[in-house]
């Protein structure tokens, strides 16, 4: 192995010179991304920078108009979204994910089941259901939710829900694990408590996320990258990143239209 494939694995995300276009607007321009395995890696910039996109093309929801994605240097430019969560990318769960009227476990149950793929009748068997009884808890308690296990999802407070979708998204064994403002819409406490265990859950793996509540960030990021207008415009960490003439100008001139 020459040197140029050693760097090249250190990554476990990296994308080059990618471009998305939406009926001739550049959305993505360019962008080489490289998130080292293991790191906190934020992704941020003013509303319509094309963080949401960057994650639609990383997960192939949408395909790339140019440019290459590789996943632990694999390219993953052609590759379809169900191969992508097979080689251990996965995204975040959105909210309207969780059963609400499903206790916690057994929303746990339902996407470890998904991984497994799991038919019905194994998944009515007394053992393959005790089996995924103690997986689901084990989960439950990485997430700080052990003791909820029975209450019903709509039971619980909006921060612990989303904590539900933590767990479920941790059942699919993720080694990338994509997160997309988990703490939107959150209170202060709650934004603490999602703060910690994605803190916590990063243990062993790789986190990209896009985060518009930069104390956040700047609490448990280890690399930063902004976008711009589609554009990385730096890249760093996040004390580095904060002092960027123009980042601070992009950010103020997006506030000011
Ligand atoms: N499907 C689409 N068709 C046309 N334009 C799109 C499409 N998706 C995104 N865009 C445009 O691409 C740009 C980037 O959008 P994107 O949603 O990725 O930004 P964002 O950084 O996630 O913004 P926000 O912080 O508001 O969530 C915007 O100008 C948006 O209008
Ligand atoms: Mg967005």
């Amino acid at each position: 192995m020459d040197n140029h494939q050693i760097e090249l694995t250190s990554y476990a995300l990296e994308t080059h010179s990618l471009n998305k276009e939406f009926l001739g607007f550049r959305a993505i321009c360019d962008v080489n991304l490289r998130v080292r395995r293991g790191a906190i890696h934020a992704l941020i910039g003013p509303n319509g920078a094309g963080k949401t996109t960057m994650f639609n093309l990383l997960t192939k929801f949408v395909s790339p108009s140019s440019g290459k994605i590789l996943l632990n240097g694999k390219d993953i430019t052609t590759a379809s979204p169900a191969s992508i969560a097979e080689q251990g990318m996965v995204r975040s769960f959105q909210i309207s994910a969780i059963f609400p009227e499903m206790s916690v476990l057994d929303n746990v149950k339902i996407a470890l089941q998904k991984r497994h793929r799991l038919s019905r009748n194994l998944f009515g068997s007394a053992k393959a259901t005790q089996h995924l009884d103690d997986e689901a808890m084990a989960l439950l308690s990485e997430v700080g939710l052990s003791r909820c296990a029975r209450s019903l999802a709509k039971e619980l407070p909006y921060g612990q829900r989303r904590s539900i979708e933590l767990a479920a998204t941790l059942a699919m064994d993720p080694q990338v694990l994509l997160l997309d403002e988990p703490t939107q819409g959150m209170g202060i406490e709650d934004v603490d408590l999602i703060s910690r265990l994605i803190k916590k859950i990063s243990a062993n793996r790789t986190i990209v996320i896009v985060e518009h509540n930069l104390k956040v960030i700047a609490n448990i990021s280890d690399r930063v990258t902004v976008l711009a207008r589609g554009s990385l415009l730096a890249e760093g960490t996040y004390a580095e990143v904060s002092k960027n003439a123009a980042v601070t100008s992009a950010y103020i001139g997006a506030a000011h239209g």
